[in-house]
């Protein structure tokens, strides 16, 4: 089995995801993700450093011995980066970012007034794939913000790709139809950006959960 390029390698690999995260559809997701622009409210890195809590848990946020708890409805991520031949992409480096519940990001050019953030939303958080290119995220569902739809930006770094940046949707959603970087997206790229939502069904906290792969280009 020491052949990393062969087709049965491959598929017992996928086959082998599949099993750890409930099935996510590889077959039908070979198509590399379509890169999108990163927006406006990338927190910058130096920016960030500041921050007492950045890790992949953004419904919570560790202020000394206080936990606080994100407003709004909250989501597990399961995320696989897997690339347009079906292999798993161990090590990538995954950043998500979103406004909070009031609609707001975290970002310099927001200006932090009282009240105007949800202090318990840590409104970045970052995550790395382990040798399934599994990672798991925790956030909020994300709302929609004055002229956009509702959406998660990520950023995906590894030494085979590089640097991909882009957004995830929220399966139909009815204010994806008026948003004018949905509308852009081309039909077959679509599927690659969206998240199903499910109910969560464990009691951890969690009212939706989503699983998605993320195709990476081999
Ligand atoms: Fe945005």
């Amino acid at each position: 089995m020491s052949c990393p390029p062969c087709p049965r390698r491959r598929a017992l690999l996928v086959a082998a995801a599949g099993t750890a995260l409930a099935a996510p559809t590889l077959a039908s997701s070979r198509r590399a993700l379509a890169e999108m622009t990163e927006g406006p409210f990338y927190p910058p890195r130096a920016w960030r450093e500041a921050w007492p809590d950045q890790d992949a848990d953004l419904s919570r946020v560790r202020q000394g011995e206080r936990l606080l708890q994100a407003q709004g409805e909250h989501l597990g991520l399961e995320l696989v980066v897997a690339d347009t031949q079906g292999r798993l992409v161990d090590g990538a480096e995954i950043e998500i970012w979103q406004c909070d519940a009031l609609a707001h990001y975290r970002h310099p050019r927001v200006k932090a007034e009282p009240g105007r953030f949800d202090p318990g939303f840590q409104g970045f958080g970052a995550a790395r794939s382990g040798a399934q290119g599994q990672a798991r995220l925790r956030t909020i569902k994300p709302v929609p913000y004055p002229g956009r739809t509702p959406h998660i930006h990520f950023k995906l770094r590894h030494a085979s790709f590089g640097e991909l940046t882009s957004q995830l949707f929220v399966a139909a959603d009815p204010g994806n139809e008026s948003d004018f970087l949905w509308r852009r997206l081309k039909t077959a790229d679509r599927p690659g950006l969206t998240l199903a939502l499910q109910q969560a069904t464990l009691d951890n906290g969690l009212r939706w959960m989503a699983r998605h792969t993320l195709v990476v280009p081999a």
